[in-house]
């Protein structure tokens, strides 16, 4: 499956690889979205169907529960599985401390829901994830459609009380028209280049109306899974 694959590809192909290894038969697995998790799907897919892995997932964006369904994973909705035994999914970026920033494929929302409805969460990772301070990487946070330049001056304005380096933000387009998440939500990406405090931060940005959630997840993840180019694998 792997075949001729690019330093980054490989990387996040060997950290999908040594995740899928973790799904027991019977499981209630969530399934996270983005490149490298869908190499996860397709790993998982091919153990379902050569080595006979009998398990659930329960896909966290539309586009990976097309996916799952293409290579043969029995596919449930959350309210169907209700809880997890796991949820392995990719990042943006993740700290020391295993915070992370999610979304830049615009999942976020579902994401953080199934990862929270999980026993355990994984991420899985090409090394250039790893920052010592999350925030290189913009913020997404989901915004309602109604009055979305109203709540982005005021995430603007909240900005300026908090310890972060950028304070600027962007509507999330896609095909010249505002990228429309899962739940119809948009998306505004945050530059803020460091973030001081994201555990503040992600709570102080759920308070403002009109923001659904953001791209912090914060003492959600318990293991990741760097995948190096070269095709070695670390665990933490
Ligand atoms: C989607 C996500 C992705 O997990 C994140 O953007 C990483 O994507 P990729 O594996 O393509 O680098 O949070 O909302």
């Amino acid at each position: 499956m792997s075949g001729e694959l690019s330093p980054i590809d490989k990387a996040k192909f060997v950290a999908a690889k040594r995740a899928a290894d973790m799904v027991e038969d019977g499981m209630r697995v969530g399934l996270g979205t983005g490149s490298t998790a869908a190499w996860l799907v397709r790993c998982l897919g091919e153990m379902v169907r050569e080595d006979g892995l009998r398990f659930s997932g329960v896909p966290t964006s539309a586009r990976t529960a097309q996916l799952a369904r293409e290579v043969g994973i029995e596919v449930l909705s959350l309210d169907e599985a209700r809880w997890l035994d796991l949820t392995i999914d990719g990042a943006d970026e993740f700290d020391r401390d295993l915070n992370l920033i999610k979304g830049g494929g615009g999942a976020l929302l579902q994401e953080k829901i199934v990862a929270a409805a999980s026993d355990q969460m994984v991420v899985i990772a090409d090394k250039a994830k790893e920052v010592e301070s999350l925030g290189a990487f913009p913020l997404p946070i989901e915004v309602v459609p109604f009055g979305w330049q109203t709540t982005q001056a005021l995430v603007e304005e909240t900005l300026i009380s908090m310890d972060v380096m950028g304070r600027t933000s962007t509507l999330r387009m896609s095909h010249s028209s505002p990228y429309i998440a899962d739940e119809g939500n948009h998306v505004l990406d945050l530059h803020l280049v460091r973030i001081g405090n994201p555990r503040q931060l992600a709570l102080i940005l759920n308070q403002i109306p009109g923001v659904v959630d953001n791209g912090l997840f914060i003492d959600i993840c318990d293991t990741v899974v760097i995948g190096y180019g070269d095709g070695r694998v670390e665990v933490r």
